[in-house]
Formats: structure tokens, C-alpha cells, sequence
């Protein structure tokens, strides 16, 4: 097996089972994992138990999700838990090649490396050879391939998987109501210990330390332009909002912009905050939300980013066949001059700015999401082992599942909380009871 681009470069490690950037830094990896480990108790409290019992044994999972030192957290789990694991990352530019030389170090069949935007799909094939049982997916690309081009194993050998995002479970659904979804699939992104604290807080803050890394400017008394209030989107409009920016929200949907009025933000049509931004971010999961008209209109000197799934919000195309000139000022920065001499810049090629640039999601919150991803492929796994199936769909995570994490994580974090007394569950549920 080759890689054609690396390997006429010299600039990769291969093993029989592994492609990364240089197994030399899995040292390194290592410690970075050590770090996220003593920040995610949920998980090593489940590393803990299931390490014991080896549910995933005889089980092969493949994974398709960006390689930090938290998805590595994850990794190692399933292998404690009896696994046999195979990954790569789910974005060209969100591998840490510290940690992907470190997994591949401990037995993992890993294929991922920062930069790897030719051998992206050559990677997901390698982590299917071994045709495994589960999938996990973050943006529903190994999904693609295995559906696409893996008909009589995705239809007569999957058992089921997993999604991460919310980009994800939308392809997800389309494909469902297509009827060409063949194997079941939990939508971890739609679980609440999901979506209200890794995709605000985690977005929140890693945007903003990506933006920070690719160009250090100030971002007090900016004019930040969040595109989504969503939930990811309003995580960045609340901590740039913290940093002193002036927020401005574009939105297509009422009552998120409303929710952004509610907040103390601007909200207008992004024609109009193109003429003031300072800072742009997407946060949509949409296509074209900034191009070629509103390049045009921009300031001097504004820096555009994105923190959605795919590279596709910022029409770069556009940006490019408006420029006199291109340059890169510093890592993740690229300087477009305009005809007029104004200057724009673009972040991270308009991935994902808060893997690319920065370290994405802090441990904290991925324990939750992870946490999840565990317990559902557990939950196929079981039901698997039970010779039953789940119907196949798109499916909510169980409320017990995601009370069970929420209150693992509380219990990490030292907090009791009240609970209601009998008479308290009885007021609540008679309906006879009123004024
Ligand atoms: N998505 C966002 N942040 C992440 C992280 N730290 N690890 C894996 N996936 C992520």
C-alpha cells in the first residue's frame, strides 16, 4: 500500500497498519494524552469498568473523527473495552500528528495526518479493509463510503454507528427519507450533554483560541460577525462577546435571530454587516454564506473565518478570482489583495478554525460527547451480542443514557444537587392541582 504524494516526499511513517506524519512524536502524543485523560473522569470511569467485562471483544470498530488527544481518550477506551480499532480523521486540516503517531505506537490502525487533503479518502478505505463492525462518524463522509461503496457490507455485515455533528445527522436524515440508509445510527450530536456544552462551550471557546492563534489581534472593540445563532454560533457570539466585540448575527431563522436581538447583539442581513465586520466567523453548516458580493464590500483588513463542519461557507473560489495577489502572512493566515489595494484574510482555508488553527474542543466538554459515543456503541454492541437489532433509522439517544453521563460528569466535578421530594414528583403530575 503507498501514498503517492507523501511518499515521493519522504514526509510519512507507515507501518503495516498505520500511515502518520512521523511515529518519531508518539513520545509527545503520548503526554498530550495523559493530559486530556486527567480532564475527562466520565471516560476513564468507563475505561475503568468496561475494561473488566471487554464487551467489544471479537468486535471491530472504525472511526472517522478529527485525531486529538481527546478522540485518542476515546480510542483507547474501545480497545480497553475489547476493541479492535481503526481510524482516521475527518478533516484535512485537524490532525494532531503528535497523536496519531502515538496511537499508531499502541496497536491502533490509525491512517491521519495534519495536511492531508489528496490521500483524505484513501485513509477511510484503509480503515475499512478490515471491514469492522461499527462505524463512527463526525460529518458522515466514512458513512458516504461505506453506503456508496461498500453496498453488500454496509446492507449484510454493519452492525451500526454513530454521528458526532450536527452537519452529520442532517445527511443523515436526507439519506434516511432517501431510503438509502442501510444500517441503524445514533445521533449523538442531538443527545443535550451533546449539543448544550460542546457545541457552545466547546465551539465558544476553541473558535476563538483558533482565531487567536492564526492572527493574535485584539478582540476587544471589534466588530464580530457571527453567521448562526445556533448553538454553536451563539457558544462563539457569547465568549467573543466577552472578549468586548460588538456582536452582529446574521441568521435565516426568526427565532434565532430573535434569540440574538435578546442577547444585546446587532442582528442584520450579512449585505449589511459586510460593510462594518471586522471579524467574520460562519457558524451555519450552509454553503455561500459569505461571497462574492459581500468580499466586495468588505473593510481593509477584515479576517474571515469558519467554524462549521465543511469548507464550503466561505465561497473561496470567489474570494480568489477577486484577488490581485495572495500570500500567506503567518501559519493559518492568508493575505488576498483586492484590485482596490483592500486586504482580506482568510483563516485556516476556511476549515474548521478551532482544529486547524487551535486544538478544538477542550477536554472538559468532549468527555460528555465521548461519553456518548462509548455508551451507544455499547448499546449496539449488546443488542448485537443479544442477537437482536435496532430498527433501521437515524436514532435519539436514550434519556437515561444522557442522564446517566450528565450525572456521571457532576459527580466528577464534586456537585450534589437537590432532588424532588415525593410530594413534589406527585404536585407536578395532578393535573387537578391549580389556582
Ligand atoms: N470536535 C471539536 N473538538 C474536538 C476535539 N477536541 N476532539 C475531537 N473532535 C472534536
Amino acid at each position: 500500500m503507498s501514498v503517492p504524494q507523501m511518499k515521493a516526499q519522504g514526509k510519512f511513517s507507515q507501518g503495516e497498519n498505520y500511515c502518520v506524519r512521523d511515529i518519531s512524536l508518539a513520545e509527545e502524543g503520548r503526554l498530550l494524552i495523559e493530559w486530556a485523560e486527567s480532564r475527562m473522569p466520565v471516560m476513564m470511569k468507563l475505561r475503568a469498568e468496561y475494561s473488566k467485562t471487554k464487551p467489544f471483544a471479537g468486535l471491530k470498530i472504525t472511526g472517522c473523527l478529527h485525531v486529538t488527544k481527546e478522540t485518542a481518550v476515546l480510542v483507547e477506551t474501545f480497545k480497553a473495552a475489547g476493541a479492535e480499532v481503526y481510524w482516521s480523521g475527518c478533516n484535512p486540516l485537524s490532525t494532531n500528528d503528535p497523536v496519531s503517531a502515538a496511537l499508531a505506537a499502541n496497536g491502533i490502525g490509525i491512517y491521519a495526518w495534519y495536511g492531508n487533503h489528496e490521500d483524505f479518502y484513501w485513509c477511510i478505505d484503509r480503515t475499512l479493509d478490515a471491514r469492522p463492525h461499527l462505524t463512527l462518524d463526525d460529518g458522515c463522509d466514512l458513512i458516504n463510503t461505506v453506503h456508496e461503496n461498500y453496498i453488500d457490507y454496509a446492507k449484510n455485515f454493519v452492525i451500526g454507528g454513530t454521528e458526532e455533528t450536527t452537519t452529520g445527522v442532517h445527511r443523515l436524515r436526507a439519506r434516511q427519507a432517501d431510503g438509502k440508509l442501510y444500517y441503524p445510527v445514533f445521533a449523538v450530536n442531538d443527545a443535550e450533554t451533546k449539543w448544550d456544552f460542546d457545541n457552545v462551550y466547546g465551539t465558544g471557546q476553541s473558535t476563538l483560541d483558533g482565531i487567536i492563534r492564526a492572527t493574535s489581534v485584539l478582540l476587544a472593540g471589534k466588530n464580530f460577525v457571527v453567521a448562526g445563532h445556533g448553538h454553536c454560533g451563539s457558544g462563539v457570539a457569547k465568549r467573543a462577546s466577552g472578549m468586548g466585540s460588538n456582536i452582529i448575527i446574521t441568521e435565516v431563522k426568526a427565532t434565532a435571530a430573535i434569540n440574538g436581538t435578546l442577547e444585546g447583539y446587532e442582528v442584520m442581513t450579512m449585505d449589511e454587516a459586510a460593510k462594518v465586520g471586522d471579524i467574520f466567523c460562519t457558524a451555519t453548516g450552509v454553503k455561500d454564506i459569505i461571497r462574492k458580493r459581500h468580499f466586495e464590500s468588505m473593510r481593509d483588513g477584515a479576517i474571515v473565518c469558519n467554524t462549521g463542519h465543511y469548507d464550503a461557507e466561505i465561497n473561496i473560489p470567489e474570494l480568489a478570482s477577486l484577488a490581485v495577489s495572495k500570500r500567506t502572512i503567518r501559519p493559518n493566515c492568508e493575505e488576498y489583495t483586492m484590485a482596490d489595494g483592500r486586504r482580506i484574510y482568510l483563516l485556516a482555508e476556511g476549515r474548521l478554525i478551532n482544529l486547524a488553527a487551535a486544538e478544538g474542543h477542550p477536554s472538559e466538554v468532549m468527555d460528555m460527547s465521548f461519553a456518548n459515543q462509548f455508551l451507544s456503541h455499547l448499546a449496539l454492541a449488546n443488542k448485537h451480542t443479544a442477537g437482536e437489532k435496532f430498527p433501521i433509522e437515524v436514532m435519539e439517544i436514550p434519556v437515561a443514557q444522557d442522564e446517566f453521563v450528565a450525572k456521571t460528569k457532576l459527580e466528577a466535578m464534586k456537585m450534589t444537587i437537590d432532588s424532588m421530594t415525593a410530594e413534589q414528583l406527585a404536585y407536578i403530575e395532578d393535573y387537578n392541582s391549580g389556582t
